[in-house]
């Protein structure tokens, strides 16, 4: 397969290369193993080798750095954390089923996954630059250039500086334990946890201190969430920072034929941000009545929680929902209807699949 990729990927092209994760296949374990784990990519991957490889610290700071992988591995202390990555396209499909969403790819609910990240702490690197006061953003710059954007251009994604400057934001060269593999950004990515994928920088090759969020199309005009008539441009919409409250059902699988009788639930919920999941419900009556779900693992405050529970199924069809609840008592809305937006991002409804038992 692809990229070293399992044949279970739900392949949505194959250059650029973009393809999720099995429902089942995220249910299988808190840690996502890299060879069934999303990978979204705007543009072809590049190659650079880790030798000739350098990141540049430029912009607004007083001390301008251009460091190897081995300088950078020597000069600051490594660190490691697991944390979730979730794209701002996750379970677009059920958008697109309230209404069409042209030029955007039908990703389904495996656009997010959960790794053990190892590399610098930005903020250590972002000291050794010495930034100015005027310097509220950090850019970041990929050696991949995307036709997306006419003219072409160069993947590009900034965060603002106080997130930055926190020790969770890694510059990683490891993914579970082993050489970040090109597909996923090696020689060297950024992690943002908490925030949406698309601002965890592959093929690192910049990173830019302004006093402006950074002005390409990946941060300017996609990865914004417009209202339901508004049309994509420079500036429009909100621009999309810290990933939502969501949570889904991972197995049974959508669609699955079961036995009925008792049946076990599992699934994942992840509150993004700095929040934390501290409930999560399930329901069997379109949530007339729940149940609380068991929390399974807590892998820190970045990482997602998966969830269990069991459930009696008469013979029939059934459908399953779940929501969960962050720390600030938030929960999640009931269908994607009114979430609807042009381009697709953050659909949080419940999570749902259709079960059918039987004798
Ligand atoms: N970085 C670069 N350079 N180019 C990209 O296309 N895609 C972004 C982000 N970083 C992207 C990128 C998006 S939209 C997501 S969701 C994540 O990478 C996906 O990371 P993964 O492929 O390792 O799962």
């Amino acid at each position: 397969m692809l990229h070293g990729k399992r044949s279970d990927m739900v392949v949505h092209e194959e250059e650029p290369f973009n393809a999720e994760t099995a429902r089942g296949a995220l249910a299988e374990a808190s840690v996502t193993s890299t060879a069934a784990f999303f990978s979204r990519n705007h543009g072809a991957i590049p190659r650079s080798g880790p030798s000739s490889w350098r990141l540049s610290v430029d912009g607004l700071v007083d001390e301008q750095l251009s460091l190897s992988l081995d300088e950078l591995r020597e000069r600051f202390a490594e660190r490691e954390i697991v944390a979730t990555l979730q794209c701002a396209g996750n379970r677009r499909q059920d958008l697109l089923e309230v209404r069409e969403i042209p030029g955007e790819a039908p990703w389904g609910p495996g656009a997010t996954g959960t790794a053990t990240w190892r590399g610098v702490a930005l903020a250590d690197v972002l000291q050794a630059a010495r930034p100015q006061d005027a310097a509220e953003h950090v850019a970041f710059v990929g050696a991949d250039v995307s036709d997306e954007p006419q003219p072409p251009e160069a993947y590009g994604a900034s965060i603002p500086r106080r997130k930055a400057e926190r020790s969770e934001v890694l510059l990683a060269w490891e993914m579970n334990g082993e050489v970040l593999p090109a597909v996923h950004g090696g020689p060297l990515r950024v992690v943002v946890p908490g925030f949406i994928g698309a601002r965890s920088v592959k093929w690192l090759e910049r990173i830019e201190l302004r006093a402006a969020p950074w002005d390409g199309f990946f941060q300017s005009t996609a990865y914004r969430l417009l209202p339901p008539e508004g049309e994509a441009a420079p500036g429009a919409g909100i621009a999309l920072g810290e990933v939502a409250l969501n949570s889904d059902i991972l197995a049974p699988d959508d669609d699955a034929r079961l036995s009925a009788g008792a049946i076990e639930v599992r699934g994942y919920a992840f509150a993004g941000g700095e929040r934390r999941v501290v409930r999560v419900d399930v329901s069997l009556d379109a949530g007339d009545s729940w149940v609380q779900a068991e929390l399974l693992e807590d892998l820190g405050r970045w990482a997602w929680r998966l969830w269990r529970t069991e459930l009696d199924l008469e013979p029939g069809s059934h459908e399953i929902v779940v929501r969960a609840w962050d720390s600030a008592a938030a929960s999640q809305p009931e269908r994607p209807g009114p979430l609807w937006n042009p381009k697709g991002y953050v659909n949080n409804a419940w999570g749902r699949v259709r079960v059918h038992a039987e004798t």
